[in-house]
């Protein structure tokens, strides 16, 4: 099997880096993939469930753009659905009626929405739905789960990273994953004080394991929050529409106050929501929270083309079905090779590590080897499974992977 190169990639990076802080920052720099050389830094096209790197090395990619590809890459009803809004008009003084339209299928659509509302980013509403729970209880505290990721606000990062100062995080509060007996001691600590509670609807950090909730967790802080007047805020931006169209707290059998979307809402037009319940409308609707593009509206109607589709083909079904296809078939070849992988999460967003080797050399180094033939994985963050990725695109990444073993088998 032929290996890939980056020339090209590499030429791009050292032209970026004297531009652009980083060369390319953030969730997409360089620097967790371990080793950088054997992956591409960045990307001509992409279709279905495949993408082509400036070399012209070609992927079937299991990060999704981290998310926001779910359907695959350019897909024809989206896609469709964006051109003919945008010849009628995107970024206007007024907003266009597929924004009431998109409000309309998002209530009918999440279990607990009464209402919805529209930005650009994961960020920008998991700060709106703190925003809300304040406005809406008038406490200050905010409690989060220690490794959740809520986006780059200064109150999301975690404490003492370049540019967040005390302050920035002086209201919140932080429990570990799966402890309802923490957050219950947290709450009798500061009676009438605490805000929300915001959590993912199972644990997914980045550098380490995902874990589900423990059986009875939800359906507990749900009631603690209640009883408390605390607003219950999941942050969906990553599994929203991956486990369930109905929002992931229903596939975990909870009701929060407030979800928070984006990623695969629209698959790659960008846009962001968040939904509420009735109560919560009025609160949201004094917080005074608005941008440029939030009201653009082609990103909208990919956004309803998209879920449509989705809902029309029950996505979730289909990724969790594909992803335990080849999870099941990745750990049978790592087992025919004396490696034992192990999966966490879900399938269509798992979390796979090989356990062999406590340093995840091994790991990072098959995760590589893999990429280099071209299954594009990462080791440090869960992957993603779409719609579009075929039995044929899986077949093949079982052929990459039992080669990439027999290369990583020699070293270790
Ligand atoms: C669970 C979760 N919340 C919030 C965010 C932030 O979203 P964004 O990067 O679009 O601001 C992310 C992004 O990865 C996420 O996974």
């Amino acid at each position: 099997m032929k290996t890939y190169t980056y020339k090209k990639s590499v030429a791009l990076f050292k032209r970026a880096a004297k531009v652009i802080p980083c060369g390319i920052y953030g969730h997409m720099s360089p620097a967790p993939l371990v080793p950088a050389s054997d992956y591409p830094f960045y990307a001509s096209r992409a279709k279905g469930p495949r993408f082509w790197d400036v070399d012209g090395n070609e992927f079937i990619d299991y990060m999704c753009a981290y998310g926001p590809m779910v359907l695959g890459y350019n897909h024809p009803k989206v896609d469709a659905a964006a051109q003919k809004q945008l010849k009628s008009g995107n970024c206007i003084t007024s907003p266009a009626p597929i924004m009431v339209e998109l409000a309309e299928y998002l209530v009918d659509l999440i279990s607990i929405a009464d209402w919805a509302f529209f930005a650009k980013n994961g960020g920008d509403v998991t700060s709106y739905a703190i925003m809300t729970a304040r406005a809406a209880t008038g406490r200050k505290k905010i409690v989060l789960v220690h490794g959740g990721y809520h986006g780059v606000a200064p109150w999301a990062q975690a404490t003492g990273h370049p540019g967040v100062i005390d302050e920035d995080q002086s209201t919140l509060l932080r429990v570990e994953w799966n402890d309802f007996e923490g957050l219950e001691r947290l709450v009798n600590a500061h009676p009438g004080q605490i805000a929300g509670f915001m959590a993912t609807p199972y644990h997914h950090p980045t550098f380490s394991d995902s874990v589900l909730p423990a059986p009875g967790y939800w359906s507990r802080v749900e009631a603690l929050c209640k009883k408390n007047g605390i607003v219950l805020i999941i942050d969906d931006v990553r599994c929203g529409f991956r486990l369930d169209m109905r929002g992931s707290a229903e596939y975990f059998g909870f009701k929060p106050d407030l979800a928070c979307y984006c990623k695969a809402i629209a698959n790659g037009y960008p846009l962001s929501a968040l939904v509420g319940t009735e109560a919560l409308k009025t609160a949201a609707a004094r917080v005074f929270y608005t941008g440029s593009y939030w009201f653009s509206a082609v990103p909208m109607a990919a956004s309803l083309a998209a879920l449509k589709e989705l809902r029309r083909i029950d996505g979730p079904a289909l990724m969790q079905a594909r992803g335990k296809k080849l999870l099941d078939g990745l750990t049978d070849i790592a087992r025919s090779h004396g490696y034992t992988l192990r999966v966490d999460g879900v399938p269509s967003m798992p979390s796979v590590y090989i356990t062999d080797d406590e340093s995840l050399m091994l790991h990072q180094d098959w995760c590589a080897e893999c990429t280099k033939r071209g299954a594009y994985f990462t080791s440090h963050h869960n992957w993603f499974v779409s719609t579009a990725h075929t039995d044929a695109d899986i077949k093949k990444t079982w052929n990459v992977a039992d080669e990439a073993f027999r290369v990583v088998k020699k070293k270790y």
